[in-house]
């Protein structure tokens, strides 16, 4: 079978091999639009922005009209701008190097202004660019602000907007919108304060906060999982769930952003965000259409349902770990306080887990088991929900293993959806094993994921705002950490580094579950 890369077909034909896919209507943007991204020699700008743009460009998916604007500190020309992203592109493709006729065309509508945050000169001359490109490519008066600066920076670029007259209220034609990065805050406090500062210039809806967790297939895959299907919802719910848990481990360290991550930490870097995303999607109630605000509506109800924790509830809730020196695939690796830009007596959690409970009918005695860490056995995202077990016990000798059914929404690196239950043993005896059923999205529909990235950008362009975190979520998601984050900073640790790098984390998070009588499912 062919295989085609992101949601479009490579060929015509593409489509005719995979009867899955008969009918699916292609994606272009109809909207002209210019993108600016703040932050444009940084490195997610080079890792994973541009080469989006690049591959929304490739599969037919930008407007015709668009243009692609740069604005960073850094002093360069136009000319080295575009150098430069084609490097980028070169290295972080995945559809490999960029190539003439296309590169051409591309880079003749990417260019860059140079200028700090605080220079309102700079911000001016976005302007007359942006109008330039209104004039010369067509691009009609619409914006997408793409802050992709370190968060400290947020404000001031929302603020200098306002300023230069970029704002959507000086509009009189077009629209603006504005994509914000992840963190949005750092606790709850700065987190409301970035939004006045962002209420100020951009409504509601003029907000896109990324969360690009959303943005991965398997992730939207949840809703179609329990909405488009009539078996699952009927058991999705506390008579027959006895727990779920939510992983999203990670072999990579921190990756040169110690300077960052020592005052983030797995609960701030991933947990509030990513995973809290994750929890929504599997607690919500049925949105009654995919209308964005219906969907955010749900997620915004399932997270505010959520048993606020006690400071003093956190440590038999809670476990944090740090990880030292040790093997990841094979291959030393330094521990945590090693590395470059963080402290070496350091505290900064870089495992975080937790119980949650949803205090609402579907779910009121249901654990909801998160985790995050960073250099663990395997990079390893999942969803499980475990069933509660058979209620009588008629097949199956003392040495038999009949297993709770769990059901497995894997994001990433499988991605698919696998069920976990019990089968005879051929023979003449009746012995019972469990076994798995597994749907995979690569062989199943004969496509390879586009990267979220590519996913979200596109989405902003189009004014789809359904994967984005909406105000109310993240401020709820704050809600939810702060106490254990009061905690944490509260009690100093004793223990750090308490888990070796390549293993399955600290002992603390084993010994939650072996309170409750559960295990964590092996990464
Ligand atoms: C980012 C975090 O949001 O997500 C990183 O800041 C983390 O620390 C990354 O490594 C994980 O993303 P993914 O897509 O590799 O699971």
């Amino acid at each position: 079978m062919a295989v085609e890369v992101g949601t479009r077909p490579l060929s015509p034909s593409a489509s005719a091999v995979n009867p899955l896919r008969a009918g699916l209507e292609s994606n272009r943007i109809t909207d002209p639009c210019n993108v600016v991204f703040f932050g444009a020699s940084g490195d997610l700008t080079k890792r994973m922005l541009m080469p989006a743009m690049y591959n929304l460009r490739l599969g037919g998916v930008l407007p015709t009209n668009y243009g692609i604007i740069g604005f960073s500190r850094s002093d360069k020309s136009h000319y080295d701008f575009r150098e430069e992203m084609k490097e980028a592109i070169d290295a972080f493709s995945r559809s490999g190097e960029a190539r003439d006729p296309l590169w051409n065309d591309f880079a003749n509508r990417l260019t860059y202004i140079s200028g700090s945050f605080q220079d309102l000169d700079a911000f001016r001359a976005l302007r007359a660019q942006l109008e330039d490109n209104d004039q010369t490519l067509g691009t009609a008066g619409n914006r997408l602000y793409y802050l992709a600066t370190p968060p400290a920076a947020f404000a001031e670029v929302i603020e200098q907007l306002s300023a230069a007259g970029l704002g959507p209220k000086d509009q009189a034609t077009g629209w603006s919108r504005i994509v914000i990065e992840k963190p949005f805050g750092s606790d709850l406090e700065s987190a409301r304060a970035l939004q006045t500062e962002v209420n100020q210039v951009f409504d509601e809806k003029h907000v896109y906060r990324i969360d690009h967790y959303l943005g991965k297939e398997p992730v939207q895959d949840i809703m179609a999982l329990r909405f488009a299907n009539v078996m699952f919802e009927p058991i999705w719910n506390r008579r027959y769930v006895d727990s779920v848990q939510i992983t999203a481990a990670e072999t990579v360290g921190v990756e040169g952003r110690g300077g960052y991550y020592e005052g983030a930490g797995a609960l701030r870097d991933m947990i509030q965000n990513h995973v809290m995303n994750l929890l929504a999607l599997v607690a919500m109630e049925p949105p009654i259409s995919p209308n964005a605000d219906h969907i955010r509506d749900e997620k915004f109800k399932a997270l505010s349902a959520m048993r606020p924790f006690s400071v003093a509830d956190v440590p038999k809730l809670t476990a944090r770990g740090q990880y030292g020196p040790g093997l990841i695939e094979g291959k030393p690796v330094l521990g945590y306080r090693e590395e470059p830009s963080v402290e070496p007596h350091s505290t900064t959690e870089t495992y975080a887990c937790a119980k949650f409970f949803i205090d609402n009918w579907r779910w009121a005695d249901v654990p909801f088991y998160l985790r995050s860490g960073k250099r663990l056995a395997h990079k390893h995202s999942e969803i499980a929900v475990r069933f509660r077990g058979i209620p009588h016990r008629i097949f199956g000798e003392a040495g038999d293993a009949i297993e709770n059914n769990t059901l497995v929404m894997k994001i990433q690196p499988e991605e698919g959806v696998s069920i976990r239950f019990n089968a005879k043993v051929p023979g003449p005896k009746m012995h019972i094993r469990g076994v798995t059923m597994d749907f995979n999205y690569g062989t199943g529909f004969g496509v390879v994921s586009a990267p979220a990235y590519e996913r979200l950008i596109g989405d902003a362009m189009r004014g789809d705002a359904t994967l984005f975190t909406r105000w109310d979520a993240v401020e709820e998601a704050w809600k939810i950490v702060t106490p254990i984050m009061e905690r944490w900073e509260q009690s100093p640790v004793v223990d750090f580094p308490n888990y070796l790098a390549g293993s399955q984390g600290p002992q603390s998070a084993d010994a939650l579950l072996v309170a409750d009588g559960r295990e964590w499912r092996r990464i």
